[in-house]
């Protein structure tokens, strides 16, 4: 099935964000009470699909984060500086009105928030991700996020990787 005509955008005191309905209802929730305090005090960003004007399609939100270097797999950490901590950009929330689920958004949204993170000016070695549960680490790993040995719920993606193909279609 071929996406929505979604538009991306920042977040916005326009948006609806009280009709927003993922199956997740922390998810939902976060959206609801606490994300514009998060972005008032720049501690997150948070970037929306709309599928008008208002109505919040999916959102995800972006922040600085690190890994620790040992915690990479040896195979990819040998290759990178001997610093303790590796620079990254954690996408700490991705969700998908139920609406909306199973149209390529979920997908689109992850790319967007590759190609933000890949095209910033402040280098950031991954994307990484808590996955917050099995199907959540599937959905990543389908995606090519590889997992962190000692703690398969944390994924990450090298954005030096990145293909051009992988720009957000929207
Ligand atoms: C996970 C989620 C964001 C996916 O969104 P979606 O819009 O339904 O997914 P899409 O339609 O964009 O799927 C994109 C691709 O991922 C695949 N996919 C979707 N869910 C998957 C899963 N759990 N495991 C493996 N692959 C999955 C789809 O088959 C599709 O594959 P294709 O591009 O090869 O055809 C959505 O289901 C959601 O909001 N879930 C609840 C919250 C959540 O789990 N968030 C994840 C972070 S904690």
């Amino acid at each position: 099935m071929s996406p929505a005509p979604f538009q991306l955008a920042p977040l916005d005191a326009a948006h609806d964000r009280a009709a927003f309905n993922s199956d997740s209802e922390p998810l939902n929730r976060y959206l609801r009470e606490q994300v514009t305090q998060d972005v008032r005090r720049r501690v997150t960003a948070c970037f929306v699909a709309l599928a008008d004007e208002n109505r919040i399609a999916g959102y995800y939100t972006l922040a600085s984060a690190s890994l620790m270097l040992a915690d990479l797999p040896a195979s990819i950490g040998k290759k990178l500086p001997r610093y303790p901590t590796v620079p990254t950009v954690r996408m700490g929330r991705l969700s998908v009105d139920q609406a909306f689920k199973g149209q390529g958004l979920g997908g689109a949204l992850l790319a967007d928030a590759l190609d933000r993170a890949a095209r910033s000016e402040i280098a950031a070695y991954a994307l990484i991700v808590d996955a917050k549960d099995d199907t959540a680490a599937a959905f990543y790993r389908h995606h090519d996020f590889i997992a962190l040995p000692e703690s398969p719920h944390t994924l990450f993606l090298p954005l030096a990787t990145l293909q051009p193909s992988r720009k957000a279609p929207l």
